[in-house]
């Protein structure tokens, strides 16, 4: 179903990405690091997950977003890999004999929780491909996973696939473009998501809703179309809400805002007392239309007095690393609607 809120795994829930599906396929051919890169909800995980599926691939998917807040180490990152190898029917098979590893019943331990161990249980998943989703969530560790990457990238027959929404920040860990990075040299492929196109906005919730069976007015689609601005999650979560819920999009609109202020808010934490500064940008971004970096420090003094040139270019340049600023032509925007309307009420 189109409309199921879930990252999509099969073909048949799969809208209108065919030519994506077909980068995809054509990238695991050829390359060994394969970039899925996009906004929020713009569809990186059920890509991904859709078309290892329909190639017929042997994957291990790691969410990265589950390992713990803050710091976290290689212990942690041992226990998701342990879960999805777990799901893996493949798997035991596969890591039999390795040193310190155990297999009881069903279920697959690693016993030692070292580098040798990730190490040799990586070593062993030859010819499989491996997925980083929200991979930029590996910088928060001291283990140091681009070197860990630039291994598995010289060393073992392996496809890896990095993904993330904070598109500066996943590139900020991988740091393929600098020549003191691990990574640095190794050709890689992007997979660049972009947002439908109205048209194709219109044709995925007529479609979602001709499969729930429901008949909405025409009007109610094209404000929706206008709305949620040919971001495939939104449109999946107005399709859903407005389906189950009976609910008017007014109120779907508020709803999708508040939860992605709620992820901002989570995400401003990070900054401890700085934070009251990121929020402020933010705010005078979102009430503004596109600003320029001069009018943004302006309106930042008239809050909060003198802000130093270099900590306020610092504040835009994480939030633009974050994918909640986007820079376009020297001047500055929200890029996702929803976001900016939440920004404007409810952060
Ligand atoms: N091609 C598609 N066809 C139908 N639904 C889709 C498609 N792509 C994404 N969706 C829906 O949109 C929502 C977001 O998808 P998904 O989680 O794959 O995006 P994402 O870019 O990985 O998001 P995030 O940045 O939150 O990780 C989900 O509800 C999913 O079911
Ligand atoms: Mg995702």
């Amino acid at each position: 179903m189109l409309f199921n809120p879930e990252p999509k795994t099969k073909v048949e829930d799969f809208f209108n990405m065919e030519e994506e599906l077909r980068q995809f396929r054509e990238s695991l051919n050829v390359g060994k690091l394969i970039i899925v890169s996009g906004l929020r909800r713009y569809g990186k995980t059920s890509l991904i997950l859709t078309g290892l599926n329909s190639f017929g691939l042997d994957y291990v998917f790691l969410d990265c977003r589950l390992l713990p807040s803050g710091m976290f180490s290689i212990n942690d990152f041992l226990s998701l890999l342990e879960d999805e190898l777990n799901r893996k029917s493949w798997a035991k098979e596969v890591l039999r004999g390795i040193n310190g590893l155990s297999v009881s019943g069903l279920s697959l331990r690693f016993r030692r929780r070292d580098q040798n161990i990730l190490l040799n249980a990586l070593k062993n998943l030859e010819g499989k491909v491996i997925v980083l989703d929200e991979a930029q969530e590996l910088r928060r560790s001291n283990y140091r996973f681009d070197y860990l990457l630039a291994h598995l990238y010289d060393h073992v027959n392996v496809k890896i696939i990095v993904s993330g929404s904070q598109v500066g920040l996943l590139y900020k860990f991988l740091r393929v473009d600098n020549p003191e990075a691990p990574l640095f040299g190794r050709p890689y492929l992007e997979i660049k998501l972009k947002r439908l196109s109205a048209q194709k906005s219109k044709t995925f919730l007529e479609r979602g809703f001709e499969e729930e069976g429901l008949k909405v007015p025409s009007e109610v689609i094209e404000e929706a179309v206008k709305r949620f601005d040919g971001n495939i999650g939104w449109l999946t979560y107005f399709g859903y809400s407005y389906t189950r819920g009976n609910e008017t999009i007014e109120r779907i609109f508020e709803k999708a805002s508040k939860l992605s202020v709620n992820e901002v808010k989570h995400a401003l934490n990070v900054y401890g007392l700085g934070r009251r500064r990121y929020v402020e940008v933010l705010k005078i971004v979102a009430s503004g239309t596109s600003l320029k970096w001069s009018e943004i420090k302006r309106g930042i003094e008239a809050k909060l007095g003198k802000i130093p040139n270099n900590t306020l270019s610092n504040i835009i340049h994480n939030l633009v690393n974050q994918g909640f600023l986007e820079k376009t032509g020297g001047e500055y925007t929200i890029p996702d609607p929803i976001l900016r309307n939440g920004i404007i009420k409810y952060l």
